[in-house]
């Protein structure tokens, strides 16, 4: 089940913007994110949910897409996020946040996809624009954002080649590739 999961837990970057994504939902994947493993317990952590069509406009104006596809500015109005994760460190509390971060976003992308949905970490985050258009307070430096909603695209895995690329791909019917390593490169003893 859980390899399932992980399959189905692709990296989505365009969706039926239409289709909303309730708080609740929001809350029950940072809940996925709460009981999952933090250095030291000391869980400094914080998010900011939205779903509403004006602030997830906003955080829209500072994301970047998809960097391998070039000629793609990102998804168009109509195919956008129906809702936004924006994962904050507590600087009160820690400040380190590096693997608590990727554990956390993984929790809440996994719970998304069990129930139908489909995100994208995004990291390119143009933070200082976005502190400023949320009023986020500087005590939270700004980690990281998911954007989620119900994918409209198709994303197949591909086993990166003997030319080792691993920038993935849009093909003429706009499927989506993402090349992987197969396991015998990666376990190297
Ligand atoms: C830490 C991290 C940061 C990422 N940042 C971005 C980003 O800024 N924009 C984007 O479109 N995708 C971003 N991605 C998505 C990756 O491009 C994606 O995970 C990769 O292409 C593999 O595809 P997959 O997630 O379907 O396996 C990020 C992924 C990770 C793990």
């Amino acid at each position: 089940m859980i390899r399932d999961l992980i399959l189905k837990n692709r990296s989505y970057r365009r969706f039926y913007q239409e289709v909303d994504i309730k708080p609740e939902t929001l809350k029950e994947l940072i809940d996925l994110a709460r009981l999952s493993p933090s250095a030291t317990n000391k869980q400094p952590l914080k998010y900011i949910l939205s779903c509403d069509p004006q602030e997830n406009a906003l955080i829209f104006l500072h994301l970047a897409w998809a960097g391998y596809l070039e000629d793609w500015p990102g998804p168009e109005e109509g195919e956008r996020p129906s809702a936004y994760i924006i994962i904050l460190g507590d600087t009160e509390i820690s400040q380190s946040f590096s693997i608590d971060l990727g554990i956390a976003t993984q929790s809440i992308l996994l719970g998304a996809a069990e129930k139908g949905l489909g995100g994208c970490n995004i990291a390119s985050v143009n933070k200082e624009a976005l502190r400023k258009a949320l009023e986020i307070p500087n005590r939270y430096e700004i980690l990281h954002v998911i954007a989620l909603g119900k994918p409209k695209e198709t994303v197949v895995i591909e086993t990166v080649g003997a030319d080792g690329d691993i920038k993935y791909w849009r093909d003429s019917q706009g499927i989506h590739h993402v090349p992987k390593r197969p396991l015998d490169k990666i376990i190297i003893g």
